[in-house]
């Protein structure tokens, strides 16, 4: 099957039931989303498909056949994206097992309501688990990047 991953199209050979999560890590070296759960309720392995926030270990790869795959290393190739800008000016990360799957559902978030009220980050955020509880720094650097890009715009 064919799915585009970060921009580039990948022919794979994979059994269809294949959770995306293991196509991106083990097939294709993409090891920036993280496997945490695997029953779709810590958010670690978040990644966006067709541009919204999928759960890749429940997403198998038949789901994403045809279709458009953003990981962590999509965003940017020097950690330039805004909301990674954002994460390193607040120092978002401790262990940083949870941040990439953070990182993906606020850029979700930020596409789909660049300014989010505090209660549209909570909702955004809720299915992101923190075992280091960085919860306070998320949702600073999701506020930072926010502004940002509502300054860029005005
Ligand atoms: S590993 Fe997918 S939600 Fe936890
Ligand atoms: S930074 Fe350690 S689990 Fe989130």
């Amino acid at each position: 099957m064919k799915i585009t991953v970060n921009g580039k199209e990948q022919e794979l050979d994979i059994a269809p039931d294949l959770p995306l999560l293991w196509v991106l890590r083990d097939h294709l070296q993409l090891t920036g989303t993280k496997y945490g759960c695997g029953k779709g309720l810590c958010g670690a392995c978040t990644v966006h498909l067709d541009g919204a926030p999928v759960r890749s270990c429940q997403t198998p790869a038949s789901a994403a056949a045809g279709g458009l795959v953003l990981t962590i290393e999509g965003l940017s190739s020097d950690a330039s994206h805004p909301v990674q800008v954002a994460w390193q000016e607040h120092n978002v990360p401790q262990c940083g097992y949870c941040q990439s799957g953070q990182i993906m559902s606020a850029v979700a978030l930020l596409e789909r309501t660049p300014s989010p009220s505090d209660a549209e980050i909570d909702s955004a955020m809720a299915g992101n688990i923190c075992r280091c509880g960085t919860y306070t720094r998320v949702r600073l650097a999701i506020r930072q990047a926010g502004a940002q890009a509502g300054e860029s715009q005005a």
